[in-house]
């Protein structure tokens, strides 16, 4: 959420910046903005919309220097205008600012501020009351050692702060010089030759440099060419390890696609391959994950599971559940992270609580991944960014390897997730009362996912058919039953992101209780009914919506098809599997239909209006 990037090299930082912008595009996307310093002039262009008008601008009134900051804003105070976008100044109009996080007290600092006669601003943002308390302070701090003053006066404003913060700094005055800072929201130093680099994700400078400094909650950094000091807020000198990035600029890019989201949906082949990728034990039929760095004693006194995530994560939380307890018995919660950290959940000293999230950044799940752990609650992570905040504050975890995720709507990260859910069953299974044969049943079956997903992708020519039908409809319901009843959620999520139409999703039987009054021509329902043992029941629903007249899409397996041919208005046939890894299936034509619906109807489908990839705030 809101993406944030400095430079200070020898090179032209326009261009790195503006390159490091649409990377982190998908970070937020209403608004976006540089200043550049040159000589002791600083420069700055800002405009509400996408990084291409900032870049028009940028094109029409060019700025030159070689360090500077930009941002691509999602907005939490104040409309989306050129006056609220990135970077904002304080009273002197040499200090410039740029910041990802709520600066909750903003308020209170802006009437102490009012105090010292500190009371014109020029937009409605929580940041431009920071900027302007950094520039107050620095005016009042002394000492020649301009540098100094500034890291001080940047350590003395934060220490006011109530709220989440990256941010990064500089002042006209102070040349080939940026200070970093970060509480709650993400901050990463690129470190390179003659040139070093602040972003909010690692993606917008790997294309610079793959070495790279992951910062933690209240360090301060000190950016100069060729060098740079990390200290605490309260001063400390602090060390840090500078880490490779495990991937390179080419994986971010989006191949022959027409959309990331494509990409992505392509790659679950291997992303699914890749999450089970040396953790399977063909002899003991069972799952190796040494990243949860638990003992086998300690898995075996494991009493019950709170899975807990947002948005997409929390769907796959959801099918975990049912995993979790079919394959190990053991009782398992899921949580809606935001509501979990705030509540008082009873829990039992033998629960392992597991933070899903793609990003690891997510700040609700982080919320809750801190609360669990302060409560003392061994808490795990299952992410997808091995460097994120999450991965390295849980007391261990499952990395998904799928690769950077671009689209704003969760894909292949999904299907990673569901994977891992399904090695954790087995794992804590087989510990229990999963016998030697179930326990090869699974692996046999998550084994034959990636070929299972291709035969699945091989439908979309058709699922596009399918949403070229229904582009005029008003809202699409979803259904489904067991594991596929989350799956059933998934797909409204992914419509309602992307198309921007109604959705819901539901258990199939709910229907009777209300949806069915919802029932009618122009509004389809999606029926995720493989032919698995509730398969005659989802029938049953079918029928009950056949009867309104209300069109029926059906997602099917096996003899499912035979039976619902003449009953369906569409049907979608995918490979029959196990129940327990059926929604690692299901879910990839509900992408496609989402995916293939929203591009008929014209929408962003990689920036999708009002959301953002990673939700860095409350
Ligand atoms: C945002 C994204 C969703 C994602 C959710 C959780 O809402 O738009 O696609 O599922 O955040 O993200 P996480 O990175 O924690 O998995």
């Amino acid at each position: 959420m809101c993406g944030i990037v400095g430079y200070v090299g020898r090179s032209e930082a326009a261009p790195i910046l503006l390159d490091g912008l649409r990377r982190l595009e998908y970070r937020g996307y209403d608004s976006a903005g540089v200043a550049i310093v040159d000589g002791d002039h600083i420069g700055t262009r800002k405009c509400a919309g996408r990084i291409a008008s900032l870049a028009k601008l940028m094109s029409e009134k060019p700025l030159s220097g070689s360090y500077g900051i930009g941002h691509t804003r999602w907005a939490t105070h104040g409309k989306v205008t050129d006056e609220n976008a990135h970077p904002h100044f304080d009273a002197s109009g040499k200090i410039a600012l740029i910041h990802n996080g709520v600066i909750e007290n903003y308020q209170a600092l802006k009437d102490q501020l009012a105090v010292d006669g500190d009371d014109q601003f020029t937009s409605e943002t929580d940041t431009e009351v920071l900027a302007h308390l950094i520039g107050n302070i620095y005016r009042q701090l002394d000492g020649k050692d301009s540098k100094a003053r500034l890291v001080n006066a940047v350590r003395a404003a934060l220490k006011q702060v109530i709220g989440t913060y990256g941010i990064a700094v500089l002042h006209s005055d102070i040349p080939d010089f940026m200070v970093g800072a970060r509480r709650g929201s993400p901050l990463v130093l690129g470190v390179g030759k003659d040139e070093n680099f602040l972003a909010s994700d690692v993606g917008a400078i790997v294309a610079y440099t793959r070495d790279a400094v992951y910062l933690n909650d209240f360090d301060v950094v000190a950016v100069e060419r060729d060098k740079f000091e990390i200290s605490s807020l309260a001063g400390e000198i602090g060390d840090r390890q500078v880490s490779k990035v495990e991937f390179t600029a080419e994986d971010i890019k989006k191949g022959d696609y027409p959309h990331y989201m494509l990409k992505e949906i392509f790659e679950q082949p291997a992303t699914v391959r890749d999450a089970m990728r040396g953790r399977l034990s063909l002899e003991e039929c069972t799952a190796k994950l040494g990243g949860l760095n638990m003992t086998p004693a300690q898995l075996r006194e494991v009493g019950r599971v709170v899975l807990t995530g947002c948005g997409t994560a929390l769907h796959a939380a959801m099918v975990g559940e049912y995993l979790i307890e079919q394959l190990a018995n053991v009782p398992t919660e899921v949580e809606y992270a935001s509501e979990f950290r705030h509540r008082n959940t009873p829990m039992t000293p033998d629960t392992l609580v597991f933070a899903i999230s793609q990003s690891g950044e997510t700040a609700d799940t982080l919320g809750a991944l801190r609360e669990s752990r302060r409560k003392g609650y061994r808490t795990l992570g299952i992410c997808n960014n091995v460097a994120s905040t999450i991965a390295r504050e849980s007391d261990g975890g499952v990395y998904m390897h799928a690769g950077p995720e671009i689209g704003v709507a969760a894909t292949k990260s999904f299907t990673s997730q569901l994977v891992i859910l399904t090695l954790i069953g087995l794992l804590l299974g087989r510990m229990r009362s999963l016998s030697t044969a179930e326990g090869s049943r699974i692996i046999e079956a998550l084994e034959a996912l990636p070929k299972q997903i291709e035969e699945v992708l091989k439908l979309s020519d058709e699922i596009k058919a399918i949403a070229k039908k229904y582009a005029d409809v008003n809202g699409v319901l979803f259904f489904g039953r067991q594991f596929n009843f989350p799956i059933a959620l998934e797909g409204a999520l992914k419509m309602k992101e992307i198309t921007y139409l109604f959705a819901e999703g539901h258990p199939s039987a709910e229907l009777k209780h209300g949806i069915i009054a919802l029932v009618r021509p122009d509004l389809p329902s999606v029926f995720i009914a493989p032919d698995d043992g509730v398969f005659s029941k989802n029938v049953n629903n079918i029928e009950q919506v056949k009867a309104r007249k209300g069109p029926i899409i059906a997602l099917t397996s096996g003899n499912g098809a035979k039976k619902l041919k003449g009953i369906a208005n569409d049907i979608i046939e995918i490979p029959d599997v196990p129940d327990c890894v059926s929604p690692i299936l299901t879910v990839i034509p509900l992408q496609l239909l989402a995916y293939h619906l929203a591009v008929e109807l014209g929408r962003d489908v990689d920036k999708p209006r009002n959301l953002a990839k990673s939700v860095t705030v409350e």
